[in-house]
């Protein structure tokens, strides 16, 4: 389960004013579980931890065993926003960093960018490997997935012929609506639904995120029951709950301190991806009306050397939450060496956690030092039960953060302005009006 500590703000915020906050947390947290905020269309994801069918895992699983049958070595899975990150940060967390399971096929992202290179180096790849794909759009209607499936859907049906390849293509989307659905219903593609109450970045535990994360190799059913014994513990209404903590302190910090950025901190690399995914939670969800904490992440110990000043010594508009997992799963210890030219040998016989976890504690007392107020999220250790915890955690406390701003924590009406110029300069039908308009500006 989640833990949260606010101890690290304590020289920075006054008792009484947190309680202030705690008291609008709480009033948020009504507002949430009575679902009678704006944007209460779309609280399908409070109860997905409950209410995922087994069979759907199963469908998921059957998947994997026909891929593995045929020889899949690569499932190439394409979207972007909440249609990847919260499968690339779970796939991230929990793989080997450096060798690829036995009889798992290597899992790259697509779609989620419009880099001529970068897709043509996975085609690159795709050449060498038995490949399929999943293709995850909710709308069914955004470019930058769209443009990668029909580069690789051509490249399959080239490669084992139309057939074969309707067998290697699994698309999740809307139940009725928008292009992919047409295209999948048309070309016989296996089909699953993104639930119309879930948005996307709220969707890791739909089939967004369980069709990768099983393909993959992981344990989703530990992963929904990890996000279920969290929705159990966010369930109380009280000013112990961690959600509310965390919301309470980071909006007190924010419109009471004018602390406008957190950063969401890991000393572990394998959680680079959960920084990426939260902070799409936390942007897309907050950042309206002119309002919003800028959410930002940094990996530890290795951007001490890139951020690490900025963050000690530069504007003091920040804060902190740090994510710890308070044990490795693997033991290393330092060795003595009689030599000890390296003059390490202070370290002998230490785990090399035990360094990190010195110096995650040295970096947040000189940061709160610094003047940046720490907050610590913390899990036991890093697996699939811990992070169904963290995903749920943090997507419950965005809603009770939200509302305590008072902003609909589940639109995003600013995401269309890049898309509207972006299709003007394309030409794309129905933009011709803006074309000349848009070319006017860049001349
Ligand atoms: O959270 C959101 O709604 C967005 O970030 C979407 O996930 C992202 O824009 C991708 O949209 P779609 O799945 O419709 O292609």
């Amino acid at each position: 389960m989640v833990k949260v500590n606010v101890g690290g703000c304590s020289s920075f915020v006054k008792d009484a004013e947190y309680q202030k906050y705690v008291g609008k947390a709480l009033e948020a947290f009504d507002v949430l579980e009575s679902g009678s905020g704006a944007g209460n269309d779309f609280l399908g994801w409070k109860t997905l931890p409950v209410d995922t069918p087994d069979s759907l895992i199963a469908d998921c699983e059957a998947i994997r065993d026909a891929w593995a049958e045929k020889g899949v070595e690569l499932v190439v899975v394409i979207g972007i926003g909440g249609s990847y990150l919260g499968a690339r940060c779970a796939i991230e967390a929990l793989s080997h960093g450096f060798v690829r399971k036995e009889g798992v096929p290597q899992i790259a992202f697509a779609g989620n960018n419009l880099s001529e290179d970068y897709l043509a180096e996975l085609m690159d790849l795709a050449r060498m490997r038995s490949t399929a794909c999943v293709v995850i759009s909710k709308s069914g209607t955004t470019t930058e997935p769209a443009v990668a499936f029909r580069i690789v859907k051509e490249y399959l049906e080239k490669t084992y012929g139309k057939a074969e390849a309707a067998t290697r293509i699994v698309a999740i989307t809307d139940a009725k609506k928008g292009a992919l659905k047409t295209l999948a219903t048309q070309e016989g593609y296996k089909t699953f639904v993104v639930p119309d109450n879930v948005g996307g970045r709220y969707s890791v535990l739909t089939p967004v995120g369980i069709l990768p994360i099983v393909l993959a190799g992981f344990d989703m059913r530990a992963m929904l029951r990890g996000a279920a014994e969290e929705r159990e513990a966010l369930l109380a209404k009280s000013a112990d709950n961690p959600a509310v903590q965390y919301a309470a302190m980071r909006n007190l910090l924010y419109s009471g301190l004018g602390k406008k950025v957190e950063i969401l901190v890991t000393f572990n690399p394998k959680l680079q991806y959960l920084g990426e995914w939260w902070k799409q939670l936390y942007g897309e969800s907050e950042g309206k009306e002119c309002k919003g904490i800028f959410p930002a992440s940094v990996v530890c110990t290795t951007d001490l050397h890139s951020m690490g000043q900025f963050i000690q010594e530069g504007d003091r508009v920040l804060f902190e939450t740090t994510v710890t997992v308070k044990n490795a799963s693997r033991e290393m210890v330092i060795g003595f060496d009689s030599q000890n030219l390296d003059q390490l040998n202070y370290l002998a016989g230490q785990r090399v956690e035990h360094c990190n976890k010195m110096a995650q504690l040295g970096t947040q007392l000189a940061h709160i030092d610094g003047g940046v107020p720490q907050m610590e999220v913390s899990v036991e250790k890093l697996d699939e039960a811990s992070l169904g915890a963290l995903f749920y955690f943090f997507e419950f406390a965005c809603g009770v953060s939200a509302y305590t701003l008072g902003i609909n924590p589940f639109n995003q009406p600013g995401v269309e302005a890049y898309k509207k110029n972006m299709f003007a300069l394309l030409r794309k039908p129905g933009f011709e009006a803006q074309t000349e308009e848009i070319l006017k500006r860049i001349q």
